[in-house]
């Protein structure tokens, strides 16, 4: 557990990438209560500095050694580092908020969203994981319908950013749109197909019964956040070529039945949700909108007449920052107001 103090030391670990980038400026933004702020990253990037308020830090090499003197990590350097390093931290005492898919489903291994389940972070055991990206912003949404008319199942398409693969995709994307337009062969490396002014049904690996990972993370952390197995999911989730922001088409069945304005009322109070629902003004959440911000963007509500309880709606977050950094950061927020 986390001892009370003024100022921690925290760590971000992979700092040199798309997350760890904006888990820098999150924690500088929020004046998150520091001492010293270490930055790790591999022997790539050796050297090199990131500015933090007013001073400038040097990244470090990420050894097994490095977490004494460490209150918090935030992890987010893939989920092989992740499962390496993070019980050397966890054994140093050190608590490790982790982004990656390494221990989301580890039954000892909290998961969570501030919004949806702080109290899970009583019973941590020195490693947290922060959920996958789109589970996040969709579960902020669930959570105060849930509440009010239990849901019973969620369709769910996504449209997912670049960013949430990293750096290279989003070089992947940018050198592509400037080769397509200067009439130039396009290479694809990252994605097995071109991104560019294309949408890709395909994110993480296949399994045997034709989802991707990336859906059976929705399914399995949603009923994990939410702490009821009996909420169906049924996903497909799609990668677009948009730098930053995903967005989802939601479908949700819920025992009792609730009205459009209802859930309009419900949403608008629930923290972390901004409703943005004027179809009449052309208002509604966009990938461009919600960039930079640390809300879920939800609107388009309306019901869905095919079923007896049924509502639909689109919402758009920041998948680097409530999908990763901020949600990271917002769990080592909580843990020291637990300390
Ligand atoms: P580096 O820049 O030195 O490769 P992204 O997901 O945006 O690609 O970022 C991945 C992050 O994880 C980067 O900061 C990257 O550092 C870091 N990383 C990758 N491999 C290692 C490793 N073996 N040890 C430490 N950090 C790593």
């Amino acid at each position: 557990m986390l001892k009370k103090k003024d100022k921690y030391v925290i760590a971000v670990v992979g700092a040199t990438g798309a997350v760890g980038n904006e888990m820098v400026s999150v924690l500088e933004e929020r004046n998150f209560p520091m001492e010293k702020l270490r930055l790790f990253a591999s022997e790539r990037s050796e050297g090199k500095t990131l500015n933090f308020h007013d001073k400038t830090v040097t990244v470090e090499i990420l050894t097994e050694k490095v977490f004494d003197g460490i209150d918090i990590a935030l992890f987010s350097a893939g989920a092989e580092r992740s499962l390496h390093y993070a019980p050397f931290a966890a054994r140093a005492g050190c608590i490790v908020v982790d982004n990656s898919s390494a221990w989301r489903m580890d039954p000892g291994v909290p998961l969570v969203v501030p919004e949806v389940n702080p109290h899970d972070l009583k019973w941590h055991k020195g490693i947290i994981a922060n959920p996958n990206c789109s589970t996040i912003q969709m579960v902020v949404v669930l959570k105060p319908i849930h509440d009010a008319a239990k849901i019973k199942r969620v369709v769910v398409t996504t449209f997912q950013a670049v960013s949430g693969t990293g750096k290279k995709a989003m070089d992947e994307l940018l050198h592509q749109t400037a080769d397509f337009l200067n009439f130039k062969e396009l290479k694809a490396v990252v994605y097995p197909h071109q991104i560019a002014f294309n949408c890709l049904p395909h994110i993480d690996k296949f399994m045997d019964d034709g989802y991707t990972k990336e859906e059976i993370k929705m399914v399995n952390e949603t009923q994990k956040i939410m702490g009821d197995p009996s909420i169906r999911v049924s996903p497909t989730t799609v990668r677009v070529p948009v730098f930053r922001g995903h967005s989802e088409a939601l479908n949700i069945e819920t025992e009792k039945k609730l009205t459009a304005n209802e859930v309009r009322s419900l949403l608008s109070t629930a923290p972390g949700i901004i409703v943005y629902d004027a179809p009449e003004k052309n208002v509604y959440p966009l990938p461009t909108i919600c960039a930079g911000r640390d809300e879920v963007y939800a609107g388009r509500i309306r019901e869905d007449n095919t079923v007896e309880n049924g509502i639909n709606m689109w919402i758009s977050a920041d998948n680097l920052r409530k999908g990763a950094a901020t949600n990271a950061v917002q769990i080592a927020e909580v843990l020291i107001k637990m300390a």
